[in-house]
């Protein structure tokens, strides 16, 4: 019932347009399943923070404490990449001889301003805290970007496998070199750039396995009774089925109230209507999840309980 089936799963991604309610849903998914006991940490991805703001207090790079069983982490993509471009430079200065380096670190200046380089800082993150942090936690709550990034930050995990690979093959070809095919062995075996590399390459193998696993992991799609919206919305569900991710839910959030009085509410209420049923007939494989409009912005525990109380049962 409700999102109550996704309480089971390690990891949960909210997601859709901007200004639907991610932000709001997610904390308020989060929230109850903290309420049920569970050990919940709560991750925002969007550079425009506004979790701290729902939760009044401010969050940052470090988990901090929300709740009795809830914690809050921002990450901000500019900054995770800066931290990544320092952790690569401190890495290879042991590997390379100060000719090497100078041209090196010329390559990785460049990479540093190529368009992708935040997608990959952030997916980095993503990794620390799935793989790695996962036994700290129950459920990691993921509130996401407006749906184009975050699809992207999904498939990366694909591209940078045969990237990785690629390297892999280049640098076993150079160390075979070095040391004659016959006697390279432990050579192989031994070195560091190769094992760095199959490091991260199993590290990502894991970051898939868990986000494609549909008992691991789901993707909440978050939406409106609005044209556009669920024009988005409907691209977003293909793009994630082409991914292979399970999409557990479809929240239907600002529904209007009933009963209310007056020609501009019928008005509303009516075309409202049609997009309900619309929104029924094109995702009816989905379990959609309607949030009441409230009369007020979300902000502190007791309204976000109003939003939790509509998405799962006690
Ligand atoms: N059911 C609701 N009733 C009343 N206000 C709501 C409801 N859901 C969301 N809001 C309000 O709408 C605004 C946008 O919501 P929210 O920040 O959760 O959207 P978002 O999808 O995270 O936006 P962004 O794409 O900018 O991150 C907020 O001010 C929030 O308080
Ligand atoms: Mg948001």
């Amino acid at each position: 019932m409700l999102l109550n089936s996704l309480f089971e799963r390690q990891v949960v991604f909210f997601g859709g347009k901007g200004g639907v309610g991610k932000t709001t849903c997610s904390a308020a998914f989060a929230l109850a399943a903290s309420q049920r006991g569970q050990r919940v940490l709560l991750v925002s991805t969007d550079p425009a923070h506004s979790t701290a703001d729902i939760f009044e207090r401010a969050i940052g790079p470090r988990e901090v404490a929300l709740g009795s069983g809830l914690w809050g982490l921002e990450i901000d993509g500019e900054q995770e990449a800066a931290r990544y471009i320092a952790d690569v430079k401190r890495d290879i200065q042991k590997m390379f001889s100060a000719n090497v380096l100078r041209q090196a670190n010329r390559q990785i200046e460049l990479a540093a301003a190529s368009p992708g380089m935040t997608e990959v800082a952030l997916l980095d993150k993503m990794i620390d805290l799935i793989v790695d942090r996962q036994q700290s936690y129950d459920m990691i709550v993921f509130d996401t970007a407006p749906t184009g990034h975050t699809l992207q930050l999904l498939r990366m995990p694909d591209a940078m496998t045969s990237w990785i690979q690629a390297l892999v093959r280049h640098r076993r070809a150079v160390v075979e070199i070095d040391h004659g095919e016959q006697s390279a062995d432990e050579a192989l075996a031994t070195d560091p750039i190769l094992l760095a590399l199959t490091r991260r390459q199993e590290r990502l193998a894991r970051l898939r396995s868990t986000i494609m696993d549909r008992a691991s992991a789901s993707f909440a799609l978050v939406t409106i009774p609005e044209r556009l919206a669920i024009e988005e919305t409907e691209r977003a569900a293909e793009l994630l089925g082409d991914t292979g991710v399970d999409v557990g839910a479809l929240i239907v959030n600002r529904v209007l109230p009933d009963g209310l009085e007056g020609e501009f509410y019928r008005e509303r209420k009516a075309q409202e209507m049609t997009y309900l049923e619309e929104i029924d007939r094109r995702f009816k494989r989905l379990r959609r999840v309607r949030v009441r409009q409230l009369p007020r912005d979300v902000y502190g525990l007791q309204s976000l309980a109003l939003v939790s109380e509509q998405l799962v049962t006690k």
